[in-house]
């Protein structure tokens, strides 16, 4: 008979143990940091002619905004679902995590990659790598404008930084599938080609904002994007052929 009290003590401390678990988990999942919309270091009006203040306006506040908070939503539910074991859930909450998630970190780099003191060339060992693996700055150029005019429907066109090569590359991301997440690549340059990154000054004539995006390219932002890789990486001698 008592060890079966026993073993009822034992089931209870047990349950309790479990309840006082998810508790924490939930706090935890509760306390954990809100991804917040980053500042721009300019004017939304500091873009023009090139952006105009109002695509840039809704662009940050409105568009970018909501993938942030979108994020949070769907991070508090995968959390959730996590501290519940439930992995149903968690399965269908991807596609939102990437979208979101995706939505937040191209954005966040692109703001960075943009500047009205831009445009122009990069300088040092970034102008040495576009030489090596485009043959000119011109083709490197011209090679990203068409692969980023080319995006069907919403996406992205990016120069990206290959790890295992050395070497850098031009690719395209479909609506927002984040580069690096996506194809491994490192992001460097992102040109974000939905619709609401240019409709409201050049409508439909997507070429004519892509051309118009490299006189705000900030070549300096460019170059310390993949600050702890790139800059330790692109000093190593070239690759061979
Ligand atoms: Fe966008």
């Amino acid at each position: 008979m008592s060890s079966i009290v026993n073993m009822l003590c034992r089931v209870g401390q047990i349950r309790r143990c479990a309840a006082s678990l998810s508790q924490t988990l939930n706090q935890v999942a509760a306390s954990r940091q809100k991804h917040t919309l980053p500042d721009l270091t300019y004017d939304y009006g500091a873009l023009e002619p090139h952006i105009n203040a109002e695509i840039m306006q809704l662009h940050h506040s409105k568009h970018h905004a909501t993938y942030v908070n979108n994020l949070n939503v769907t991070e508090e539910k995968y959390q959730e679902a996590l501290a519940k074991g439930d992995v149903t859930t968690q399965v269908a909450l991807q596609p939102a995590l990437k979208f979101n998630g995706g939505g937040h970190i191209n954005h966040t780099i692109f703001w960075t990659n943009l500047s009205p003191n831009g445009g122009g060339e990069p300088q040092g060992e970034l102008m040495e790598a576009i030489k090596r693996d485009f043959g000119s700055f011109q083709k490197m150029k011209e090679k990203m404008s068409a692969a980023t005019v080319a995006v069907q429907g919403s996406g992205w066109g990016w120069l990206g930084y290959e790890k295992e090569s050395g070497r850098l590359r031009i690719a395209a991301c479909a609506n927002q599938d984040p580069l690096q997440g996506s194809t491994g690549l490192i992001p460097l340059l992102g040109i974000d080609v939905w619709e609401h990154a240019y409709y409201l000054q050049y409508k439909n004539v997507r070429p004519d904002y892509v051309k118009a995006i490299w006189n705000v390219i900030s070549w300096e932002n460019v170059c310390s994007q993949p600050q702890d890789l790139f800059n330790a990486q692109i000093g190593l001698p070239l690759p061979q052929g």
